[in-house]
């Protein structure tokens, strides 16, 4: 079970799911609470469920179906072109478990990324102390059993 310690802070709010389905359809409606830009630590676990979580947001964006949003755990980055109440967003889907230090992280170009319609989601983004820096928010997912999973979201003010 995981006891992340935030890495920001805000206005919180808390979720639980059930079952991954329950998890894309959570997704689906924080879309909603995220405006543009954004770049969003999602913290939790081997496995427990960030990438299903942007599997719901990108199809509340109409960015792409939940079978296409895989993980980017070789690519590292995986980007698509959706909308929200009629303007444009760009959702950054990222990865950064296997990269080893600042100079590594580098090389994605974050920096880039965050245009003012870029919504940037980070896996394992607590990692690293500059994308600490730069997140206007956070995702944590912690499994309480099964498939249980309670999701705490925190968004900067
Ligand atoms: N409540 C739940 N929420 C999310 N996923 C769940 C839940 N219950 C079961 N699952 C299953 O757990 C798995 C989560 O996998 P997922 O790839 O989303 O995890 P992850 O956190 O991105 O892992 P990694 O750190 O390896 O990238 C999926 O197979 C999903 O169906
Ligand atoms: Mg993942």
């Amino acid at each position: 079970m995981s006891n992340a310690a935030p890495a920001v802070e805000g206005r919180i709010h808390e979720f639980r799911t059930a079952s991954g389905a329950d998890t894309i359809q959570l997704g689906r409606k924080l879309a909603r609470l995220l405006h543009p830009p954004q770049l969003l630590i999602l913290q939790g676990d081997l496995g427990t469920g960030k990438t299903t979580l942007v599997k719901g947001i990108a199809q509340a964006l109409d960015a792409a179906d939940p079978d296409e949003v895989t993980s980017p755990t070789f690519t590292l980055l995986h980007e698509y072109d959706g909308s929200l109440d009629g303007q444009s967003v760009k959702l950054f889907h990222l990865d950064v478990y296997r990269l080893e230090g600042e100079r590594q992280l580098e090389t994605l170009g974050l920096d880039d990324l965050l245009t003012p319609d870029a919504l940037v989601l980070v896996e394992w983004g607590e990692k690293f102390k500059s994308i600490r820096k730069k997140a206007t928010g956070e995702i944590v997912i912690a499994s309480e059993g099964g498939d249980a999973r309670r999701i705490t979201v925190t968004l900067k003010s």
